[in-house]
């Protein structure tokens, strides 16, 4: 073995114990241009190659070539090993700051309404189904028995998609949904009798937004179809919602009303939980708040879904999500549920 062979040799060792050492990127890129740059140890001993007699040329440039492989394959080694502890800036690491804060969300207002409003009904046997928000005419109007004259159908109360002459009058012309009634027909349409259903969803309405309107809002819509279905039941099944959401004193009160798709049809309000029926501002004067429309399902309805209104009947009813949590939780601002303001947020 000559002179150069050993000096490669102990280059390759020193290259190994340098490297064991070394900690992180920085380092081994001082090492590497020690070893590897163009002024380094390498470089320089393969120079001294040209000085040895010719008859020892081909083993040492064999031990130059494997020395060389060597040292580059113990860098690779040492960049990887780095990176996977972590991105080799293990150095930069201070495990004494502060974690990164994820506070825990919690419900909006109106979905806190909308799940217990959902959970009292299916205590009482009623079923979740949902429909599309985006509907069309039929099911939104005809199939709900809303002549084509009806003011809510016009283009200045209802959302329409490609508006165009009075296509808004075509059954297939597509709409936002103006109320979650359409629900019931999809529903009645897939199935036969008995129905016990809620619909918890999202309406939209071409009204100017104010302290009580929003141009989209929640509704709930309720739907039992059976045999000898009663205006009673529906009493019963809206008096127990009332004083399971407002409390064992509430008292609910049948007024009656038109909906185009009820008959008989009623609005149902609920005793003022604010005076306790004594009239204040909130109910205006009156000691009641609205709670919901509705009625015994319009025969009509029936035949266009495909029931035989002989021989089932059934009741139905739909009520407004924010005006419950407005006065549950004693928002005096509609639009303040939605600007997603945090302050007012985190107060529920
Ligand atoms: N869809 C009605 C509205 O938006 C509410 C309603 C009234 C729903 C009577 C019903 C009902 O199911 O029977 O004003």
């Amino acid at each position: 073995m000559n002179e150069l062979q050993k000096e490669l040799l102990e280059a390759a060792s020193s290259a190994e114990m340098q490297l064991a050492e070394t900690r992180d990127a920085n380092a081994l890129e001082e090492l590497r241009v020690r070893f590897l740059g163009r002024k380094g140890l390498l470089p320089a001993l393969t120079a001294k190659l040209g000085k040895v007699p010719v008859e020892d040329k081909p083993a040492t440039g064999k031990t130059l070539n494997q020395v060389k492989n060597t040292i580059l394959q113990l860098f690779e080694q040492k960049s990887s090993e780095l990176q996977a502890a972590g991105g080799g800036k293990t150095q930069s690491l201070d495990v004494s700051l502060p974690g990164r804060q994820r506070p825990l969300g919690h419900k909006h207002p109106i979905t806190r309404v909308m799940d217990e409003t959902v959970a009292i009904f299916r205590r009482m046997g009623f079923v979740v189904a949902d429909g599309p928000d985006i509907e069309d005419v039929w099911h939104n109007f005809d199939a709900l028995n809303t002549p084509p004259e009806h003011p809510s159908r016009t283009p200045e109360d209802t959302f329409y998609f490609g508006l165009q002459g009075d296509n808004w009058l075509n059954p297939e012309t597509g709409i936002l949904r103006t109320q979650t009634s359409p629900v019931q027909i999809r529903v009645m349409k897939s199935q036969k009798p008995p129905v016990r259903i809620i619909c918890p969803g999202r309406c939209y309405r071409r009204d100017t937004p104010d302290a009580t309107h929003g141009m989209s809002f929640h509704q709930i819509e309720g739907l039992y179809v059976d045999k000898n279905v009663s205006l009673a039941d529906l009493k019963g099944v809206l008096t127990h919602y009332a004083k399971e959401m407002f409390g064992k004193q509430v008292k609910v009160r049948l007024r009656p009303h038109y909906f185009p798709f009820t008959e008989p049809s009623v609005e149902c309000d609920a005793s003022c939980i604010i005076c306790a029926g004594k009239g204040c501002r909130v109910c205006k004067g009156s000691g009641w708040l609205e709670l919901a429309g509705a009625g015994m399902v319009n025969p009509a309805v029936f035949e266009n879904v495909g029931y035989d209104p002989e021989e089932v009947s059934g009741y139905a009813f739909g009520m407004g999500l924010e005006r419950t949590a407005m006065i549950r939780y004693a928002i005096n601002d509609l639009r303040l549920l939605y600007e997603n303001d945090l302050r007012f947020l985190h107060q529920f």
